[in-house]
This record gives structure tokens, C-alpha cells and sequence, in this order.
């Protein structure tokens, strides 16, 4: 069987534990296709699933590639695919199947793949996936959110606030964000109505009658948010604390479901008190959702904003870069050059 350089964690640490290996090329189940990745786009999750952040929920076998966002070409399809043939150009988020993104070949389940934006390069649409998709399942599906509605989004400039501030203008709402002085001009070039740089003001003194807020910062950030909160508004988290909704959801038995709900106590008294619901989302991998974002990408609706690109080589470096937290959009990973 032919070998493949992949982005490896070989146990769980909060170090030294990443590195390249030579892996056998995976093998395929009836419903997967194996695609020769050509950029794979980088999430913090990347850097905490190896630390074992994830561990509880997130099932790997060790050693694993490391990835969650890729696109590329398919070079071979399981028996029993039916949308995808050799030579098709795809996009997927695969952080949820066990298999990673950083390496020569990439294992992708049929249901999670979708065809590339036909006005995309590899580079652009492997920076969607995770962050259309979380994007997609908060603001659309959790916070339902309507034309004409508010929506805070804080850390408009990061991966997720760069697309969603974008899916939310394009869902008609008005946004709200905040982000650091140097950042000001981009989240309003992406559409952000009401902007706070955290170096100048409190977002809580001055954004008010709110229908959503998305949780992407941590600290006391989300709990601050619930002051500019309307009655009847949704807050749906992005970073926890996760509740015991979501241990049941993904069958995490009765240990997982008590201690989620204990976690989660605190935030869902003071959001109740007020009226308001709270959620812990957990984004997972879709290719029909994936299909739809392609749609609104072609249009021109939302555009990627990438920050740096770095080759297959230098993926530690990537990932150290993505880790500082100050990434203006997303981090990209290229293995095949344009
Ligand atoms: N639950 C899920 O399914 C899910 C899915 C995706 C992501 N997430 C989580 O969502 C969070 C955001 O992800 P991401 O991809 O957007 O991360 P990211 O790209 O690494 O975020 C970096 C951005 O955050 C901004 N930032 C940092 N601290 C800030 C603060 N106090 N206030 C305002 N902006 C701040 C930085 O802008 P400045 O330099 O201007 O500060 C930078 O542009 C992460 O914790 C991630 O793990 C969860």
C-alpha cells in the first residue's frame, strides 16, 4: 500500500506531542471517498483536540492526523457513494469522523463533502468549512434569526466572526461586534453595523435591545452580553459551558449529562431570570449545509477572508500562529500549489 505524509498527535499532552510521519494511505468504507487534499483550513479546535480539550467526546484512534477543514480532489470513491466521482473538486469538515485534514490524502464521508465553489481556489475553500457551518447551525438553525433582528457577534475579525457577521447580513439582521482597534475597517468592510473596539469601550455599555448573541470569547464575556439582551433572545455558545442537552445528544450517559448540567447551571439561571435561552453548540459535519453556504460563496453573498497561508512543512508553525489568537480570518494550510 502506498505511504502518505500526514500531521500526526501521538497521544494526548500539552506538548510535544505533534509531528509528521509516513502513514499507509487509508483504506475506504463503502460510503467514504478518499480525497488528495490540496489546503486543509485550520481551527482552534486543531490545537485543542491534541491537548485532549476534546477527549470525553471526540473519538480518535492514536496515532491521528490532525485537520478538521479541507478541500481537494477525489481520487477514489467507496461502493456505495454516489455524488462524488474521481476528478470532482470537494470541500469538507471531517473534525467529528475520527480522521484529520493535515496530510497528502484525507478519508471524507459522503454525507460530510460537498462540490467546491466553482469561484473558489483550494486555498479559499478550505478556510470555509468549519466556520460556515458553525456559522450556519448558531445564527440559522439555533437563533433562527429573522430579518431585522440584532445579532452580537463578538471577535468580529476571527474565523467565525469574519463569516458570520456575513451569513447575518445576508439573513437581513443588523450586527454588532467587537475587536481590537487594527481590526475596526475590516469587520465593516463585512457588513458589522455596530462596532466596539474593546481597547476603547465596553461593548456592554453601549450595544442594547439584542435578539441574539453568538459566545466565541471567553472570560466573562458571555455573561456580560446578557445585559444587552432583549426578553424572548437567544445566546448560543460556541464555548461552553456545555449543558446537559448536549451530553444527551450525543449519548455521553448519565455521568457526562450531570456534570454538563452542573457546569452549565450558572449561565442558564441568569439567562432564565431574564427571559432569555441558552444553548451550547457543538458544530457537526454536513454536506448538504456545506452545499447551501457554496451557493450564497458563488453569489458573491460572503467571501473568505484569509489571513496567512503557510506550506504543508510548516503546519506546526501554522498552528502556533493560529494559537496566538490574533488571526484576521482564517489560517490555511497548503499542501498542493496552485
Ligand atoms: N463549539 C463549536 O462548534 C465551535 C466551532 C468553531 C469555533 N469554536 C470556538 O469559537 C471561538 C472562536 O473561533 P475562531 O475560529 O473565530 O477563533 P480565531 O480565529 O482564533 O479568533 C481570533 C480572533 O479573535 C479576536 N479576539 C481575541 N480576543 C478577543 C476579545 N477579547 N474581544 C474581541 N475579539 C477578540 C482577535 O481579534 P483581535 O486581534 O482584534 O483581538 C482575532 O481576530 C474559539 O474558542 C473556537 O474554539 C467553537
Amino acid at each position: 500500500m502506498e505511504n502518505m505524509k500526514a500531521f500526526i498527535f501521538t497521544r494526548y499532552a500539552k506538548s510535544n506531542n505533534i509531528a509528521f510521519a509516513d502513514l499507509p494511505r487509508p483504506a475506504l468504507k463503502p460510503d467514504e471517498i478518499l480525497v488528495q487534499v490540496h489546503a486543509a483550513g485550520l481551527n482552534p479546535i486543531d490545537n485543542a483536540i491534541p491537548k485532549g480539550t476534546f477527549k470525553p467526546f471526540l473519538k480518535f484512534q492514536l496515532p491521528a492526523t490532525l485537520g478538521s477543514d479541507l478541500a481537494g480532489v477525489v481520487v477514489e470513491v467507496g461502493s456505495r457513494v454516489t455524488r462524488f466521482k474521481p476528478g470532482d473538486a470537494v470541500f469538507a469538515s471531517i473534525f467529528d469522523l475520527g480522521t484529520g485534514a493535515l496530510a497528502e490524502f484525507a478519508v471524507v464521508t459522503e454525507n460530510a463533502a460537498a462540490h467546491k465553489p466553482a469561484n473558489l481556489d483550494f486555498v479559499q475553500a478550505a478556510s470555509i468549512p468549519m466556520v460556515g457551518l458553525t456559522s450556519w447551525q448558531a445564527l440559522k438553525e439555533r437563533a433562527k434569526l429573522k430579518p431585522g433582528q440584532k445579532v452580537f457577534i463578538p471577535a468580529g475579525s476571527g474565523g467565525i466572526g469574519t463569516f458570520a457577521i456575513q451569513l447575518a447580513k445576508h439573513l437581513g439582521a443588523k450586527v454588532g461586534t467587537t475587536t481590537s482597534t487594527g481590526n475596526v475597517a475590516l469587520v465593516k468592510s463585512l457588513g458589522a453595523d455596530e462596532v466596539i473596539d474593546y481597547k476603547q469601550q465596553e461593548f456592554e455599555d453601549v450595544l442594547r435591545n439584542y435578539d441574539a448573541v453568538l459566545g466565541t470569547v471567553r472570560g466573562d464575556a458571555l455573561e456580560k452580553s446578557l445585559r444587552i439582551l432583549k426578553p424572548g433572545s437567544n445566546v448560543v455558545s460556541l464555548i461552553g459551558p456545555p449543558d446537559a442537552t448536549f451530553a444527551r445528544s450525543r449519548s455521553m450517559g448519565f455521568f457526562f449529562t450531570f456534570v454538563f448540567g452542573l457546569l452549565s447551571r450558572k449561565i442558564i439561571r441568569q439567562t432564565r431570570k431574564r427571559g432569555v435561552e441558552y444553548s451550547f453548540l457543538f458544530v457537526h459535519p454536513d454536506g448538504g449545509q456545506l452545499a447551501e453556504i457554496s451557493k450564497l460563496l458563488e453569489a458573491g453573498r460572503i467571501r473568505p477572508v484569509i489571513d496567512r497561508v503557510f506550506p504543508f512543512a510548516q503546519a506546526k508553525e501554522a498552528l502556533a500562529y493560529l494559537e496566538t489568537g490574533r488571526a484576521k480570518g482564517k489560517v490555511v494550510v497548503q499542501m498542493v500549489k496552485m
